[in-house]
């Protein structure tokens, strides 16, 4: 069958096209849900006025990520909105050159490599609160990034950078805001032109070029004395061939992991705290567990084994508020998912936000539940079903970092403080490139003893 027979939803008020593009930018996450419910598990959407394929079965999911996974490319949007920052790192490199940068990074991401890190996480941790009081009030979502960027900072330079973390965060997320309302504005005015918003954009990705490409240079000049950060080790990687990667890979490969790495850590801790405040019953759980195993200390890898409700807890988090809300593929080649044939070109949409609370897969799917995965949901989840982390080769190559450093934040944490959520702050999911909280998550500090 032809991709064209799928259905697509008439819009609000018979407004076949316009009107459900329209209803995508005003409220996006709630479309989606309200199209895979009513649609089925196969729709045609306008986004960006083109029509993509919205894909809500867990096996249809699988098919493009796993098994036809090497019919598709990210897609076009992901590539326009990140490219100009990112270049060609690993999240959006493709075919031999992906495959050879992923061989080359993979072994700076093994367990016992990230494992080494637990300790400068630990530190972190420690350090961010260390000025916290008792009573005070503050932004969880704000104070998750600044504690992910210094982590992020760290572990990828092996320094800390003091004069230029804060600098680093404010580029960045200059540069992800600009490039999103470029792509969702109708109006697109070019680059190169001297408006002050392209102007500011220039400024800061030149910060951001020359920042990388000193680190790599002073690098280049030392002996690398047993350094174990992650530039380091990019760096030294080899090829079988003896090649390595040159100064423009390097700050490919760096500017990827560094934006990859900190901002979606850092909504899911802001996520936790937001979901802990707002379950108490859960948070006395975490605590139990916590004080049981760790009795107020940091706690180190070996620790984590043992704290299986702070797992679940994570895998909780990541089901209801998962900071990549959404994965876009576009094809390359002709191909057939659930019966229809897709021309090469076509992109198709796979959204982590609907599959994860689909009732199908999931009793009380709104439901903030950490418990269902210590009663064996994770085995009994068709394949598809649960993808925080993506699936398949394109799978997060960070995802063991992301957790280890998720769970060493909230011990650390959770052991100093209970946070409750401040009386009327709103708390809006707002799906920029990542699930951010729209107002962020103002909460009052309560000292634990
Ligand atoms: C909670 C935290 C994180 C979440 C939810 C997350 C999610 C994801 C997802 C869904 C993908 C796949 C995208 C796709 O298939 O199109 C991905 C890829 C990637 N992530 Fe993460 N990530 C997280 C943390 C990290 C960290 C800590 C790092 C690095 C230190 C990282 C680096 C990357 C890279 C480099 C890729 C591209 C991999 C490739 O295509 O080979 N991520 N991430």
């Amino acid at each position: 069958m032809p991709a064209a027979a799928i259905r697509r939803p008439p819009g609000p008020r018979g407004l076949p096209f316009l009107g459900l593009t329209l209803a995508i930018r005003q409220d996006a996450l709630g479309t989606l849900r309200r199209v895979a419910r009513e649609y089925g598990d196969i729709v045609r959407l306008p986004v960006a006025f083109q029509d993509r394929i919205f894909l809500n079965h867990p096996d249809y999911i699988e098919q493009v990520l796993v098994i036809q996974q090497a019919k598709f490319h990210k897609s076009e949007l992901t590539r326009r909105i990140v490219e100009g920052l990112l270049g060609q790192g690993l999240l959006l490199s493709e075919g031999d050159f992906w495959r050879r940068q992923r061989r080359l990074a993979q072994p700076a991401f093994h367990r016992s490599r990230i494992n080494g890190y637990a300790a400068t996480m630990a530190e972190s941790a420690e350090r961010h609160i260390h000025d916290w009081r008792d009573g005070e009030q503050r932004d969880l979502a704000r104070e998750m990034m600044a504690l992910t960027l210094d982590v992020a900072v760290r572990t990828l330079f092996g320094t800390s950078l003091p004069d230029q973390a804060q600098q680093v965060g404010h580029s960045m997320t200059f540069l992800m805001r600009y490039q999103l309302r470029r792509q969702r504005s109708p109006f697109r005015i070019p680059e190169t032109w001297p408006t002050p918003r392209n102007k500011r954009a220039q400024r800061e990705r030149d910060y951001l070029d020359s920042l990388v490409y000193r680190i790599i240079q002073e690098r280049q000049s030392q002996p690398s004395n047993g350094r174990s950060d992650l530039l380091s080790l990019l760096m030294s990687a080899m090829d079988e061939d003896g090649s390595q990667m040159t100064p423009k890979q390097l700050r490919d490969e760096t500017m990827t992991l560094f934006l990859a790495g900190h901002e979606t850590t850092a909504q899911m801790l802001a996520w936790t705290w937001y979901l802990l405040g707002e379950n108490p019953e859960a948070e006395v759980r975490l605590h139990q567990e916590l004080r049981g195993v760790l009795g107020g200390r940091s706690p180190e890898p070996s620790d984590l084994m043992r704290l299986p409700y702070l797992h679940a807890l994570m895998h909780e988090v990541l089901r209801l508020y998962p900071p990549a809300y959404i994965i876009a593929r576009t094809s390359i080649e002709p191909g057939q998912i659930a019966g229809y044939d897709f021309r090469p070109g076509t992109t198709l949409l796979m959204s982590q936000w609907v599959m994860h609370r689909d009732a199908r897969y999931y009793a009380d799917p709104d439901a903030f539940r950490p418990e269902r995965w210590l009663e064996g949901l994770a085995d009994r989840l068709p394949a598809g079903a649960y993808f925080p982390f993506g699936d398949g080769p394109r799978r997060c190559i960070g995802q063991g970092f992301a957790m280890l450093e998720a769970a060493i934040v909230i011990a650390t944490l959770a052991q100093r403080f209970q946070f409750r959520l401040v009386p009327g702050h709103p708390v809006i999911p707002e799906p920029l490139i990542t699930l951010r909280p729209r107002h962020g998550i103002r909460m009052i500090l309560h000292a634990r003893n």
